[in-house]
């Protein structure tokens, strides 16, 4: 059985981008996979987090992962801090990675912006630290949105690299898992950037856990062109906002563009919006309820997260000491 391994960071309240674009492909996963699911704090505070506001939304992630189907008694969930092997494996992997390939990372570039000079030297590693959370467990197969791509590729190189530099066949060949018709969902607001947790503009997303109201006036309101929708999904070429909002509905029922265009189109987007808004409030309403129900509860939460961790050091201690091993460190 392949080992799967993904990472999301706890660094705001997870949206219908991460639904469509990773939790939901994890729940399908379980099936046929031995499974880590990872919170990953480490990660997150490569931007500044208020300490408090990152201890709650650690939590919260890990009680919406939950309450989205994953099981995490069958498989590991569990967050990233309270493993130590993933910073002993990313300082090696530090020393691994060349500065041409971080540079290449459009991510960092996107993140710094204009301000490259002010920004976290772990921004800038941080794809260092994703290759360590997954080789760290000999991971094969990484389900991610598309915006993950290039750091998959390079965490492939890292592994080849370190096989290479050390004379051993150790990391395997990661297999990048991009799942779905809503690899990439868009901002509500701005059909070109992607829906995030961490946007300034609270309408440019729908979270996990907002109301039935709150998701409905954020569909209502959520930036179109004036054309009706069209019968076929080449017309949607040049028109992101639309294609966005049809790519959500698609998701939302295992259906693909044509199928949704084939019943709506013609219609204009008031109408199709509040077909939306329906559906994304009737996928959307139980996982909120069933994430209140496990904040309410922080003390069996916590111990999830505590027996997870313990699980994931029991794979990765010993993989990690193997590399460190074979770097030359000496054990006494
Ligand atoms: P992050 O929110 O950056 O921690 O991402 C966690 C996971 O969700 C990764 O697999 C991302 O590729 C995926 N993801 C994040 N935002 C989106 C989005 N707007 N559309 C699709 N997938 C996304
Ligand atoms: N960088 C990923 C993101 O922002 C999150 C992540 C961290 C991850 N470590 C990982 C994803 C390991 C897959 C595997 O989406």
């Amino acid at each position: 059985m392949q080992r799967i391994f993904s990472g999301i960071q706890p660094s705001g309240i997870p949206t219908l981008g991460n639904y469509l674009g990773a939790i939901r492909n994890w729940v399908a996963l379980q099936q046929d996979h031995e499974c880590l699911f990872c919170v990953v704090d480490l990660h997150a505070i490569t931007t500044w987090q208020d300490p408090a506001t990152l201890r709650a939304a650690t939590r919260e992630l890990a009680a919406s992962i939950i309450a989205c189907g994953i099981d995490p008694r069958a498989h590991v969930l569990f967050h990233q801090s309270a493993v130590h092997a993933h910073v002993r494996l990313s300082w090696i992997f530090n020393c691994v990675a060349r500065l041409g390939w971080l540079n290449r990372m459009t991510q960092f570039k996107d993140k710094a912006g204009k301000d490259r000079e002010q920004v976290s030297s772990g921004l800038y590693v941080y794809p260092n630290l994703m290759a360590a959370d997954i080789h760290a467990y000999h991971a094969t197969r990484v389900p991610v949105g598309d915006d993950q791509r290039q750091h998959l590729e390079l965490a492939n190189d890292i592994g080849q690299k370190f096989n290479h530099d050390f004379g051993v066949e150790f990391f395997p060949v990661i297999e990048p898992l991009i799942l779905g018709p809503a690899a990439r969902v868009m901002s509500l607001r701005d059909g070109s950037k992607k829906m995030s947790k961490s946007d300034p503009s609270d309408q440019s997303r729908i979270n996990l856990t907002d109301d039935a109201d709150t998701i409905a006036a954020k569909i209502r309101r959520a930036r179109t062109d004036p054309e009706p929708l069209p019968h076929e999904p080449q017309g949607l070429e040049g028109r992101p906002e639309a294609r966005n909002l049809v790519g959500i509905m698609a998701a939302l029922l295992d259906q693909d563009a044509a199928a949704v265009l084939r019943e709506h189109g013609g219609k204009g987007f008031s109408a199709f919006k509040e077909s939306l808004a329906a559906l994304v409030v009737e996928k959307l309403e139980p996982i909120a309820a069933e994430t209140r129900r496990l904040l309410a509860d922080p003390g069996t939460l916590d111990s999830i997260l505590r027996d997870g961790a313990a699980r994931a050091a029991a794979i990765a201690d010993p993989i990690v000491a193997e590399a460190e091993r074979l770097v030359g460190f000496l054990k006494v």
